[in-house]
């Protein structure tokens, strides 16, 4: 069994930015800039925000963050939307989800301005990359493809199946993995709650790729001897022998599916460090397409 370490991938990944940053800046003075809107102060979202934030200042870019009281109208986030839109400093920016639910989320997703949307959620993103068209990838998936290739893992004819159907990591990552690309061309089973025979489904994967927050749902019966195992989630529960009093679960039980696989993506260090780079990757892709 072998891990994959999302520390390792990123750190190689944000080294390469680092210098591309350089070049931007030494070349056409242009430092990349990433926004982020945080409405609210839900837990989780603070952390991920600050990871985003911390990590475009590491590689030299900008990173602003503008924070939202949770009784905001839509209109008023709307507005919050355009005025990134609008500003010709910032090349690209993020709403952070969940949204408050009296805020329809598909609507702020409408509005951000495609080309400025590193988070690859806007309609506009989402069909080009169906259609393998240059576009912003959703940066979990795209985190995904991007430590798939580094460990050189063959896809080409594999049965991959992913659990889950968000609009933020499995439908796109179905997508991306049935794609005439590398990482790609798997035969592309997307699972979600009304799936039946589950077990079965699973025990089929030579991929699985699991993200659907329920800690310690994928259990070894359901994995084939020899399968790489991917886990997207990143559930907080109560851990009081934690600073923090929670600690973060996957969706794999992690002790008794990793002497199964080829390999495995360990909860933390794995996935999460990803989403983060992939979003700089689209980020840098957002300051050079805005040079041209
Ligand atoms: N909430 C959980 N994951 C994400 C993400 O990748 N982007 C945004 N904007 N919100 C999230």
């Amino acid at each position: 069994m072998k891990l994959l370490d999302g520390k390792w991938v990123s750190s190689l990944i944000l080294e390469e930015i680092t210098e591309e940053v350089t070049q931007l800046k030494n070349k056409f003075g242009k430092t990349p800039h990433l926004a982020a809107i945080l409405v609210g102060n839900d837990g989780a979202s603070e952390t991920y925000v600050g990871s985003k934030m911390r990590n475009c200042e590491k590689v030299g870019m900008r990173s602003s963050l503008v924070r939202l009281e949770s009784a905001i109208s839509e209109k008023e986030l709307l507005d919050a939307v355009e005025k990134l839109n609008q500003d010709e400093n910032v090349d690209g920016f993020i709403v952070q989800l969940p949204l408050p639910k009296h805020i329809s989320e598909a609507n702020i997703i409408k509005a951000i301005s495609p080309s400025k949307d590193v988070d690859g959620f806007h309609p506009d993103n989402i069909g080009k990359m169906v259609l393998n068209m240059p576009s912003f990838i959703p940066a979990t998936p795209f985190g995904i493809l991007q430590m798939i290739e580094k460990y050189r893992i063959e896809t080409a004819g594999k049965h991959c199946v992913v659990v889950g159907r968000s609009h933020i990591v499995g439908l796109p990552m179905s997508i991306l993995m049935a794609r005439n690309a590398y990482p790609g061309n798997c035969t592309v089973t997307l699972t979600h709650s009304r799936t039946a025979n589950l077990k079965e489904v699973c025990q089929s994967a030579d991929i699985l790729i699991v993200a659907m927050g329920k800690p310690d749902f994928i259990t070894a019966d359901m994995v084939k001897e020899g399968a790489v195992v991917i886990d997207v989630g990143t559930t907080r529960v109560p851990d009081s022998s934690k600073k923090s009093g929670y600690a973060i679960k996957g969706d794999v039980n992690f002790a008794e599916v990793s002497p199964k696989c080829a390999y495995i993506s360990p909860v933390p260090g794995g996935v999460g460090l990803m989403t983060v780079t992939s979003l700089i990757m689209n980020t840098l892709l957002a300051a050079k397409n805005s040079i041209g």
